[in-house]
């Protein structure tokens, strides 16, 4: 056996996304962490080597999920593994299997984990914006910030996917097997945060619909011109990625007595696209942005709120981000996606 058998571990299952790369570079620079990383796709090199362990392979695989089982002593999941909103209206139930059976496994590992330790599993879970469906645009222009308990109707797989699976972490943790003699209710410390749209400096997303923002951003920097797909006028909360990293961890400390509810929404910003091409521009004159709106997708970002109400998060776990729209443009996003395209 080798050392990060018998070592406390902690498993990140689609460690090769975006927020997987955050994440592990962050654990691996606090050090105390024997880093498991999986993916579908063979780790990045620069991540791979924070890692003890990394493992290529589908959690929807029965033996990949025995093998994790027989191997390694999990105390901590992040489950970040999930097919994103525009891919999944092409793929709507290969999105169920892996959005929905994928959680569902990863669940029943952590409470076979927990069972074996004696400890709980904390299993955080990453949802989103995707769980609201507002009627329309017009309405949404309306609304102001959205409480984690309303508008919870998804229009798209994705978000009925996120939706389900908040549920299903709040059942594992809170009432699972209820009536059995041996129940395991407490197996799983179950935390979920609701992000909004992502921006990275390093990574580009594949297969979302808050796509437009990075996308928009890394093709300036790279001096090509871009179509967005929104309008001009459309707005939906975002977050730069350190901010999304923290928050994960932030929750992850958190005393469980201080916690209210299972599921936080977060957020840090929230511009047009209009005005995300206006900062684009300002860092990168030549370029040529336009909007070509593409209907559907449009529909989509319409049924997702404007803005949500993030106050339990603040209240239970000291949320705030450190980065608002100026910090994240002008000291995170421009300088580093910048660099990173003259290289
Ligand atoms: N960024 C995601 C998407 O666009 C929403 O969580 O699908």
């Amino acid at each position: 056996m080798s050392d990060h058998i018998r070592r406390p571990a902690t498993l990140i299952t689609g460690a090769n996304g975006e927020m997987g790369h955050g994440l592990i570079e962050q654990l691996a620079k606090e050090g105390e962490h024997a880093i498991i990383g999986l993916d579908v796709h063979p780790l990045d090199d620069v991540i791979a080597e924070k890692c003890a362990a990394t493992i290529t392979g589908d959690i929807l695989e029965p033996r990949l999920l025995e093998r994790l089982q027989s191997e390694y002593e999990i105390h901590t999941v992040y489950h970040l593994a999930a097919l994103l909103s525009t891919r999944a209206e092409f793929t709507p139930e290969a999105a169920h299997r892996v959005n929905v059976e994928g959680t569902m496994n990863l669940l029943k590992l952590a409470i076979e984990q927990s069972r074996w330790h004696g400890a709980p599993v904390r299993f955080m879970f990453p949802s989103s914006i995707a769980v609201y469906g507002l009627p329309d645009g017009k309405e949404k222009r309306k609304l102001g910030r959205i409480r984690e308990e309303e508008y919870n109707f998804p229009t798209t797989m994705y978000g009925c996917n996120k939706m389900y699976c908040e549920h299903l972490g709040r059942y594992y943790s809170q009432h699972y097997r209820q009536l059995a003699a041996d129940t395991l209710i407490g197996g799983i410390d179950f935390r979920c945060i609701r992000f909004p749209g992502l921006i990275s400096a390093v990574t580009l997303p594949s297969g979302g619909t808050s796509d437009y923002a990075p996308e928009m951003l890394h093709a300036a920097a790279q001096g090509k011109p871009y179509s967005c797909f929104v309008r001009e006028d459309v707005r939906i909360p975002f977050m730069a990625m350190p901010d999304a990293i923290k928050a994960l961890l932030l929750l992850h400390e958190a005393p469980r007595e201080k916690l209210t509810r299972s599921v936080y929404n977060i957020t840090s910003f929230n511009p047009s696209a209009g005005e995300i091409r206006a900062i684009a521009l300002k860092a990168f004159p030549s370029v040529d942005i336009r909007f070509s709106p593409d209907d559907k997708r449009q529909a989509i970002v319409d049924s997702w709120p404007a803005d949500v109400d993030d106050s339990s998060a603040r209240r239970d776990w000291s949320w705030s981000p450190d980065l608002d729209l100026d910090a994240a443009f002008q000291e995170y996003l421009i300088p580093e996606i910048h660099q990173r395209y003259s290289r």
